[in-house]
């Protein structure tokens, strides 16, 4: 049956798949974790291009008539050449809130400070967006290496975990930062850590995952997806428990959690 693709490469896509379902309660949605692949965030754009069009290809299989690259590192590398490669199904991305919390931005205000993996900060994609809004704003941008894949490994509240986001979070805290962009869809399952850190001082956390939902409701709108009760499965290749885990700390209810199959030397 036709329903919303969405994938990420692990968990964090979760962050934006509750979000979906908040806004579509009775669309069919799809999700894929590539945990065992993960994390994208320190690969090169061929990497994450591949492993896109491995999780691209078993989404349609599924039946997905649109996909949700739920990813900011993906969409930065790979979404441009996904939509060339298949240019009559729809693409939603997602990238850093840049925007949004420059628009806040009062004078006197400390810089907007980003969080995000190494490749997304050194795309061209992250480049321009940054050109396009930034302009002579003050913006600290905090590359997170290893973040995301102690979220993967070891959960969102472990100490390793903990210390890494400790260590990325320092540098902002220090410059005074009052909003910061949460460039990747791993760190919001870190919002409460990240205000604790910041001693609970005023402190606004920017997550688009809301409006690539709305975004993606749109298009969906306009595409023949009958109403399927709300189903919600799941695909792995990494830790099924942890990824129910991470579903229910979201507030979503995952139908099946099943093997993310490995595909064909030739499709791959
Ligand atoms: N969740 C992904 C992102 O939004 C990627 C994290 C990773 O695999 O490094 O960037």
């Amino acid at each position: 049956m036709p329903g919303i693709g969405v994938f990420d490469s692990g968990v964090g896509g979760l962050t934006v798949l509750a979000a979906l379902r908040r806004r579509l309660p009775t669309a069919r949605l799809l999700y894929a974790a590539d945990s065992a692949y993960a994390p994208y965030g320190e690969r090169d754009a061929a990497y994450v291009l591949r492993r896109s069009r491995v999780l691209t290809r078993f989404l349609l299989a599924q039946g997905a008539r649109v996909i949700v690259v739920a990813c900011n590192t993906a969409t930065a590398l790979a979404i441009a050449e996904l939509r060339r490669e298949w240019p009559e199904i729809p693409f939603v991305g997602i990238e850093p809130a840049i925007k949004p919390a420059l628009a806040a931005r009062a004078a006197g205000d400390g810089p907007v400070g980003v969080l995000a993996t190494p490749a997304t900060l050194g795309s061209d994609r992250f480049r321009t967006l940054l050109r396009q809004h930034a302009g002579d704003s003050a913006v600290l941008l905090q590359p997170c290496p290893g973040l995301a894949e102690a979220i993967e490994t070891r959960g969102p509240h472990a100490p390793g975990t903990l210390d890494l986001l400790r260590a990325c979070c320092a540098p902002l805290k220090a410059a005074g930062c009052t909003r910061v962009v949460l460039g990747c869809t791993h760190y919001p399952l870190l919002s409460d850590a990240i205000r604790d850190l910041f001693d609970h001082a005023p402190l606004q956390l920017l997550d688009p995952a809301d409006a690539v939902a709305a975004q993606a409701a749109r298009v969906a709108q306009g595409l023949p997806l009958p109403a399927d009760a709300g189903a919600l499965c799941a695909w792995t290749n990494g830790d099924a428990t942890r990824l129910q885990r991470v579903a229910e700390a979201c507030g979503l209810r995952l139908d099946c959690v099943l093997p993310l199959p490995e595909p064909a030397a030739a499709a791959a």
